[in-house]
C-alpha cells in the first residue's frame, strides 16, 4: 500500500476506517535537517514501544492525543488530524540550540520551563518563530498559540513526574499538534528521537544526541530507556 505521507522516521497509511491512519515506525535516523542519515536496526520498534507508553501516559492524564493503539511491533493506529505546521519545544534545562543561542553551558537549569515555536519547514531549516511571525504566517491564531503553550506545559508536568520517578531528567522535547473538527490534540510522537533525557545521577544521555554526537549505540541507549520505564517492546 502506498504511504499518504513519508517522513524521516515514519510513514503514514490510510486504513479502511475513515479518520483513522496507520503509522509505521522506520529504522531511519536523521539529524541536522537530514544532513546526517543512517538506518539503525530496531530503532523503529523501540520508538513505537516508547511512544505508545508515553501516549498511554498522556491518556491517563486526560491529555487529548491522536493515539488509538499499537497494533504491531512497528505500527500504531492514530486519528487523522490536520497537522499545525509548528514544532512546539518545551525546555527545562539549557541544551542544544538554546544553549548555543544564549551562549549558556549545556545543563544550566532554567528558572522555569519555557515554550518555543519553530516553523515546520525543511526548506527553511525549521526556523524559530516569534508570536508576531506566527501571526504573519497565519498558521495559528493567538488563542491557538496559547492553547499550544498550555498543552506543552501540561505535557511537561506529566513527563517530569513520570521520568523523575525513573531517575531521569527531562531536559527538553518537541511536540506536534493537529486539529480534528477544530479541536487541538497532541499528534506525532514522544520518543527519545524528540526528547532530551539525561540520567539524574550520571547525566548520561538517553536520547538521539547519542546519534547526533556519535556517543555510542543508539539501539542500546533506547533499549536501556525502554527497560528503565518498565517497557519491553512486546
Ligand atoms: O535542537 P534543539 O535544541 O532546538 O532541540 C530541542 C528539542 O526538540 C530536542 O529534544 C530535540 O530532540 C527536539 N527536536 C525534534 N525535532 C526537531 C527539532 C528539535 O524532535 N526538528
Amino acid at each position: 500500500m502506498k504511504a499518504i505521507y513519508e517522513g524521516k522516521a515514519k510513514a503514514l497509511f490510510e486504513t479502511e476506517e475513515a479518520g483513522v491512519l496507520r503509522v509505521y515506525y522506520k529504522d531511519d535516523a536523521t539529524a541536522f535537517n537530514g544532513e546526517k542519515k543512517e538506518s539503525i536496526d530496531g530503532k523503529g520498534i523501540l520508538n513505537n514501544a516508547i511512544t505508545t507508553q508515553l501516549f498511554e501516559l498522556m491518556h491517563d492524564n486526560k491529555i487529548p492525543t491522536h493515539f488509538i493503539k499499537r497494533i504491531s511491533e512497528r505500527e500504531q493506529l492514530v486519528r487523522r488530524v490536520d497537522i499545525i505546521p509548528l514544532e512546539v519545544v518545551v525546555r527545562n534545562v539549557a541544551a542544544g540550540s538554546l544553549a548555543k543561542r544564549l551562549g549558556w553551558e549545556e545543563g544550566t537549569p532554567l528558572l522555569a520551563p519555557i515554550v518555543e515555536f519553530y516553523y515546520k519547514d525543511d526548506a527553511l531549516g525549521d526556523p524559530l518563530l516569534t508570536e508576531d511571525h506566527i501571526r504573519l504566517l497565519q498558521v495559528a491564531t493567538h488563542k491557538e498559540v496559547e492553547t499550544l503553550r498550555q498543552l506543552g506545559l501540561w505535557v511537561n508536568d506529566v513527563l517530569l513526574d513520570f521520568f523523575g520517578q525513573h531517575g531521569i531528567d527531562v531536559i527538553d522535547f518537541k511536540l506536534e499538534f493537529g486539529k480534528v473538527d477544530g479541536t487541538i490534540i497532541l499528534a506525532d510522537e514522544i520518543s527519545p528521537d524528540t526528547c532530551r533525557l539525561w540520567d539524574k545521577e550520571t547525566k548520561q544521555k538517553l536520547d538521539k544526541d547519542v546519534f547526533r554526537r556519535d556517543l555510542g549505540s543508539l539501539t542500546e541507549t533506547y533499549g536501556q530507556l525502554l527497560t528503565r520505564i518498565g517497557g519491553n517492546g512486546q
